[in-house]
């Protein structure tokens, strides 16, 4: 595992988007999945600013993280909306290279299907780039999540319902959600975790200073030997070094 910390949070932004701009360079044809929520929106500013449809990401194929069920892209809020309006549409990315999940399908079980075999065909993701949550939920992978599991639906642990109440202009009824899993992610060639702000520091501790559990799904991103983790000075104040 690879620690990188930076003063604030715009300069661990810059610099997040900075390998990845690299690694694209690298390969043009990469699969990225890049998470939701509102630690990626400086990532996502970088990105526009110095990306061009024309070069950066024209060969690449962009993969949801995850959404709320019953939730679609219309809905501020919703994942998609975000990633959408935040990075994709400022893109001009094409519809055939976006693929998320449609959280408004009456077969769920169908699109989590639906992802894994595309992942599959496509040859795996190259490129994840994962948020953590208060209760150290990566997507919604949440605690008591299984190492083993690809896409699924789950029942939303009590703190992602509460927390993710700050995405909604009026309370929302969140109850489950669809996510990729563990396996994937872990099996992705690149994983970044991307965490800033002095609310996270517990967690983060937690993450990468105890024990591996399924009790903090993000710990078992330290599994990846490739994992690369982002912290602004604020989000790694509790940890030893
Ligand atoms: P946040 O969400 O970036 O809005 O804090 C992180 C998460 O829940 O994964």
């Amino acid at each position: 595992m690879k620690l990188k910390i930076f003063t604030d949070y715009e300069k661990t932004s810059t610099a997040l988007a900075e390998e990845i701009m690299e690694l694209l360079s690298l390969k043009l044809n990469s699969n990225i999945c890049l998470a939701a929520g509102d630690t990626p929106k400086g990532l996502f500013k970088v990105l526009r600013e110095r990306a061009t449809n024309t070069d950066t990401f024209s060969q690449c194929e962009f993969f949801g993280l995850d959404e709320w069920v019953g939730l679609g892209r219309k809905d501020k809020g919703s994942c998609k909306n975000l990633v959408y309006s935040e990075l994709l549409e400022p893109l001009n990315i094409s519809e055939e290279r976006i693929h998320f999940f449609d959280a408004l399908s009456e077969n769920l079980e169908q699109e989590c299907s639906k992802i894994d075999s595309l992942i599959d065909e496509k040859g795996g993701l190259d490129i994840v780039v994962l948020g953590i949550g208060m209760n150290g939920h990566v997507g919604f992978n949440e605690p008591g999540a299984r190492l083993e599991s690809g896409s699924h639906v789950i029942e939303l642990d009590e703190v992602t319902k509460t927390v993710g109440q700050k995405y909604f202009s009026k309370k929302t009824k969140l109850s489950h959600g669809i996510t990729l899993g563990l396996k994937q992610l872990l099996s992705s060639k690149h994983v970044f975790l991307l965490v800033c702000g002095k609310n996270k520091s517990p967690i983060v501790k937690r993450t990468l200073e105890e024990a591996i559990s399924l009790e903090v799904p993000a710990s078992n991103l330290r599994l990846n030997e490739d994992l690369t983790v982002y912290l602004d000075e604020a989000a790694a104040t509790l940890l030893n070094n």
